[in-house]
């Protein structure tokens, strides 16, 4: 073989070596990406699970439910299985996303929550018919008169209970009706329909599913204070009425811990004839925050555990996600992550064996 011809083999075999180790890293980074999307695999979790331990005290322990990691990611749907007797669509319910454009409706979500659940008997809490967040551009926007509002609201309770009538026994169905200063916060409905909304609302939602349990749900209402008086005045108004079944105190809570009078607020409520609920449990901790946040954050949870189970009429229990990976905290607080019981590769964190702990009653 002359001199030339030796070069041109090796400059072919290099180009093939070259292709071939090409090849190799594109599908070994495809691998790996096909991973990431599939999530981390559950971790193997201390004692009993979360949701045999509630039962025994009575207590129904939800999650929120995210769409994303449902889809995609057999670990989570592992966990909240293993772990949880009841899930709370974080979103897919809501009316943007259940109805973007007027008139186009995609349930692609709620059903695929609700399916979920069906196939592996967990309860669901629909969430959330009226709200003041989360509405489509189209109804904000719309500047619809007072009737014509009213009739979109109704239509929407109507249309979103009737599809899962008899599927999902507990509906969120006003949810944060009441400003921090004890007066009805000036949504689109206070503000165009008056406080009277809150009872239309509930009445359409009896009317359309008899059978399922309503709930109003409340942000930072937990304690004894101008917000709590109001809501306490709003339930008595509609148990009279008897159109709500249930109170729920969403708890998004963080270092400054459960408030003092939380206990002794639930009771108050639950006075009246009805259900208390723990419906949204999270501890926000700062991202720079030590290992004894994590401690700290732990406290947190068995205190709101403990206080759950120190009122009888306390029947359900909801953390907002369980895992750090499903979180809305570091998405809508930056700066603010780690605020529920696994870490964000699915490890137990403190708060998981504290929860499990103060379940036990120890
Ligand atoms: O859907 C859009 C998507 O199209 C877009 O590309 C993406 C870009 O950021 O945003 C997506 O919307 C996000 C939406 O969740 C759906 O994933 C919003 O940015 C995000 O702000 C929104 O946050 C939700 C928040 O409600 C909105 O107020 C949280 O996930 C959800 O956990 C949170 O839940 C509420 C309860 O329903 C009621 N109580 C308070 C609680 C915390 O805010």
């Amino acid at each position: 073989m002359s001199a030339g011809a030796r070069v041109r083999r090796r400059r072919r075999t290099g180009l093939a070596l070259a292709v071939v180790v090409l090849a190799v890293a594109i599908v070994v980074s495809f691998a790996k990406q096909r991973e990431t999307l599939r999530g981390p695999a559950a971790k193997p979790l201390p004692g009993p699970a979360l949701r045999t331990l509630a039962k025994d005290d009575h207590i129904l322990l939800g999650t929120a439910l995210r769409d994303e990691p449902l889809r995609d990611e057999p670990g989570y749907r592992k966990d909240i299985v293993r772990e949880f007797a009841a899930v709370t669509p974080e979103n897919a319910m809501k009316w943007d996303a259940v109805e973007p454009e007027r008139g186009t409706f995609k349930w692609g979500g709620a059903d695929r929550a609700v399916d979920f659940a069906a196939e592996h008997g967990l309860k669901v809490r629909g969430h959330t018919l009226v709200w003041h967040a989360q509405l489509p551009g189209w109804l904000t926007d719309g500047n619809f008169e007072r009737t014509g509002l009213l009739h979109l609201m109704t239509g929407h309770i109507r249309r979103e209970m009737g599809r899962y009538k008899g599927r999902v026994p507990t509906w969120d169905v006003v949810n944060e009706a009441v400003a921090d200063d004890g007066s009805l916060r000036q949504s689109l409905w206070g503000k165009e329909l008056g406080p009277g909304f809150i009872a239309a609302a509930f009445t359409a939602a009896r009317k359309a599913d008899p059978k399922a349990r309503l709930a109003i749900n409340e942000i930072g209402a937990e304690s004894i204070g101008p917000k709590s008086d109001t809501l306490l005045r709003i339930v008595r108004k509609l148990k009279q009425r008897g159109l709500v079944d249930e109170v729920g105190f969403q708890a998004h809570f963080n270092l400054n811990g459960v408030p003092k009078t939380m206990e002794s607020n639930l009771k108050r409520f639950a006075k009246l004839g009805v259900d208390i609920a723990i419906t949204e449990a999270d501890v926000a901790l700062p991202d720079k925050a030590g290992p004894e946040a994590l401690q700290a954050q732990a406290k947190v949870y068995a205190r709101l555990v403990r206080t759950c189970r120190a009122v009888p009429r306390c029947k359900a229990l909801t953390v907002w996600g369980f895992t750090d990976r499903a979180s809305w905290i570091p998405h809508n607080q930056p700066g603010f992550g780690r605020a529920t019981l696994l870490d964000d590769q699915l490890a137990p964190k403190p708060a998981y064996r504290a929860f499990q702990d103060a379940l036990r009653g120890s």
